[in-house]
């Protein structure tokens, strides 16, 4: 390897040190950390932060970047795979944090924060229109944005590169096209059938046993407790405070308890990954060691959360001890109906709280919109009405009012374009996983059914964990599978599972 790289290896590994300092101090204010504390610690992480942001933009990285970048574009060095895998990380990183001017930063900042402060209240009180003018500067701020970044191309093509490196509207279009019509087909075929009954869910279970539940998940799928905790949060989340910490979030509803578990198995899923990342031990520590993407991290929660974790298989042998630890909630509700009830499929009008099959409309939804939104073709005075409509064409279902309609998500307030078909990406790329580990592993779902859930682990440690950046998701994907994304994996599973559940 070549010196430059070493030095910039040792420079990067200071970065994340500083950013796991971060992620420790964000975690405990998540969790234990008094009222009170909040004031100083705001303080105690913008220092942080602001420390992590100078060493990502040190000229010193530039410098050796354009060196090595140099030599080898003269054919004087050859990189090792991993090697150049590293450098074009680190250049996306490096390019994304000093091709903006400060001003377009500053002004962003600015003004995603008074619009994330206009979005809370205009959500509350069903006022669009108080947060159209905001709205407007967002969308132009991120216009700018990808204007700096890329001026040669499409301004949400370049928006969604920064969240899925490669994506294009064009790939995800395409991609989204497919799946669209499939979906509508599909729920269609589940509206026609009776509704399944889940009221048994809904029957209180105590904190207490719920806890006890997850933590049985955790062991169960091989998150090791001494590289992680589980502890209780608003919102679930999974952080990374080490290449050996990666700890986790759940949240109880004391009638709702499938809630808990099924964030339990879905933040655990994300542990696994950050945990299974290992691109060698020269580059362990370094942004090398990161996700290829958010979409693949997905894939990895959801595969577990829905494929395995919602599967008949997995519970075959737990289900008896679940009826126990869950008593009496589950007191005589045979499997099936326990399976059909954690399965049940519903439209609604809130994304997050959406099943695995109305998901994805969900985010075609946002995709169509934010692509019209940058491209001008949409303006912004007419979101509430274009939002309706295409609820009632996707979903089938009525929006009330703008706070269960347009207003609902935090992201745009935020200045965050491009960032939602990572979600339903995630669940395209876990179901063609899930298709090339069954084809590799004709033992997989008997060792399911045993509850040797190592068997999968093995093979997403493999093929989909141990990488980290170094492939690009495309890249990544077509390595572990033996080709492009293909929703159908993702379509067929569906039918297959509800056509079950619903019996069509
Ligand atoms: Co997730």
């Amino acid at each position: 390897m070549r010196k430059e790289t070493e030095r910039l290896i040792a420079l990067d590994r200071e970065h994340t040190l500083l950013a796991h300092i971060g992620a420790v101090l964000g975690w405990d204010q998540e969790t234990y950390m008094p009222e009170k504390a909040v004031d100083e610690r705001a303080e105690q992480l913008a220092l942080i932060e602001g420390l992590a942001h100078d060493k990502a933009v040190s000229p010193e990285i530039g410098e050796l970047l354009r060196k090595i970048e140099g030599a080898a574009e003269h054919g004087q060095t050859k990189l090792e795979p991993a090697e150049a895998a590293f450098l074009r990380v680190l250049r996306k990183e490096y390019d994304k944090e000093t091709k903006l001017p400060a001003d377009l930063v500053i002004e962003m900042a600015r003004e995603t924060s008074v619009s994330q402060a206009v979005w809370a209240k205009a959500r509350a009180g069903n006022d669009f229109a108080a947060f159209a003018p905001h709205l407007e500067k967002v969308i132009a701020l991120n216009r700018r944005m990808a204007a700096c970044l890329n001026p040669a191309a499409k301004p949400y093509d370049v928006l969604l590169d920064l969240y899925e490196d490669g994506a294009t509207e064009a790939s995800i279009g395409k991609v989204f096209g497919a799946m669209r019509k499939e979906l509508v087909e599909i729920l269609g075929k589940i509206r026609s059938r009776p509704q399944v009954d889940d009221s048994f869910l809904h029957k209180p279970v105590e904190t207490e046993k719920q806890e006890k539940i997850s933590k049985l998940l955790m062991d169960a799928l091989g998150y090791d407790r001494k590289r992680g905790r589980l502890d209780t949060t608003a919102h679930p989340f999974t952080t990374t405070l080490g290449g050996d910490d990666v700890r986790i979030t759940t949240k109880y509803l004391v009638d709702y308890f499938p809630s808990s578990m099924f964030s339990t198995i879905h933040e655990s899923g994300h542990a696994l990954y950050e945990l299974g990342i290992a691109p060698g031990p020269e580059f362990s520590g370094t942004r090398l060691a990161d996700a290829a993407s958010m979409a693949i991290h997905e894939s990895q929660s959801r595969m577990w959360e829905n494929m395995i974790g919602r599967s008949k298989g997995f519970w075959k042998r737990r289900y008896s001890t679940l009826v126990e630890l869950a008593a009496p909630a589950l007191d005589g509700v045979g499997i099936d109906a326990f399976m059909r009830g954690i399965n049940r499929v519903e439209p609604s009008l809130i994304r997050t709280e959406a099943d695995e099959v109305t998901y994805g409309l969900h985010v075609i939804l946002r995709f169509e919109m934010e692509s019209a939104l940058i491209s001008g073709s949409l303006a912004v005075k007419d979101v509430p009405e274009a939002w309706n409509a295409k609820m009632k064409e996707l979903l089938g279902v009525d929006v009330p009012d703008d706070g269960h309609g347009c207003l609902q998500d935090i992201h745009w307030s935020m200045g965050s374009f491009g960032y939602f078909p990572s979600y339903a990406l995630g669940n395209l790329y876990a179901a063609q996983f899930m298709d090339t580990m069954r084809r590799e592993i004709p033992g997989l779902d008997a060792a399911v059914e045993e509850g040797r859930l190592d068997v999968p682990l093995a093979w997403l440690r493999e093929k989909v964990h141990a990488p980290g950046a170094t492939w690009l998701p495309g890249e990544l994907v077509k390595k572990a599978t033996g080709a492009s994304l293909d929703p159908s994996h993702f379509t067929a599973y569906l039918r297959r599972k509800y056509g079950e559940v619903y019996g069509f």
